[in-house]
């Protein structure tokens, strides 16, 4: 019996709908893909929505939320997908908050989700069903810095509360590109700053540092707080250890300054 179900599962994947997609069509405007887990619970616990302003539960929240609360979280992963799958369905077509799989104190922040009846396909439920259930994480998130422009550096260190990590550096500059292959590759110290920092990568041979902003050699790292005001100039390339210490301080001297 079992076994009937996964094929008629898999016949119907086969139509090549593409769950992503659906998902980009009929969901995206309200449920955000990614956002940390450190950050949600910011934003709900402590800020009252009011940092991220969510119109609904982000696809991690909904894809961790449905494989803890529906069928046997430690069973047969093909038999939950299918009981995911019909839940998904059924709330797609009668949503309805006392069905909730979601934490009640995050619900009330939201409407009860419009209905879909008329609106989506059988296949196109599971297509985007089966995409919620294997969602992952961003992987590139965790491996590598992500660098962003300095313009929009302000925007996110507000919304995320983050402070900025300016790196002046130069592509002649040995000790610069020595450190980028090295420090800024480790996985403490890229978990670290993907955490709690917006890193901003400055070529001067290239470009002028923003507002003035002041450095004597390269690398120098300069932290902003989202207002522009300088928390802490770094000069001098850094060993893992080193870094990581002058990362927790500078995080410890904004939490000074609230
Ligand atoms: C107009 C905004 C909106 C759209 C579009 C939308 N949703 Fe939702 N959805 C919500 C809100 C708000 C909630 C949380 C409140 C609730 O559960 O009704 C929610 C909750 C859910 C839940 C969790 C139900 C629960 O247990 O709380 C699932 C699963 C879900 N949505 C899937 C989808 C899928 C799949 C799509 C696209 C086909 C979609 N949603 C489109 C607003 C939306």
């Amino acid at each position: 019996m079992k076994y009937l179900w996964i094929l008629l599962f898999f016949s119907l994947s086969l139509f090549g709908i593409d769950g992503e997609e659906v998902y980009k069509k009929k969901c995206s405007s309200c449920h955000q893909l990614y956002v940390p887990v450190e950050v949600l619970m910011k934003n709900f616990m402590e800020q009252n929505n009011t940092l991220l302003h969510l119109k609904a539960p982000t696809v991690n929240q909904l894809s961790y939320r449905l494989k803890q609360r529906i069928g046997d979280p430690k069973g047969d992963k093909d038999i939950q997908l299918m009981e995911v799958t019909a839940f998904i369905q059924n709330y797609l077509l009668h949503p309805d908050k006392q069905k909730s799989i979601c934490l009640p104190e995050i619900l009330s922040y939201f409407n009860t989700m419009p209905s879909f009846k008329g609106k989506i396909s059988d296949e196109e439920m599971e297509a985007v069903a089966e995409w919620i259930y294997f969602y992952l994480p961003p992987v590139k998130e965790v491996n590598e810095l992500q660098y962003v422009d300095y313009q929009k550096a302000f925007s996110l260190a507000k919304r995320l509360g983050k402070i900025i990590m300016i790196e002046v550096t130069s592509p002649t500059c040995h000790y610069c590109i020595k450190m980028e292959e090295t420090t800024l590759k480790d996985p403490d110290v890229v978990a670290l700053i993907s955490s709690d920092f917006i890193p901003v990568r400055v070529d001067v041979s290239r470009q002028k540092l923003p507002n003035n902003l002041k450095w004597s050699m390269t690398p120098t790292f300069i932290f902003l707080n989202s207002d522009g005001s300088v928390l802490k100039t770094v000069p001098g390339a850094w060993m893992k250890d080193d870094f990581l210490t002058i990362l927790k301080e500078v995080k410890h001297s904004e939490g000074d300054e609230r």
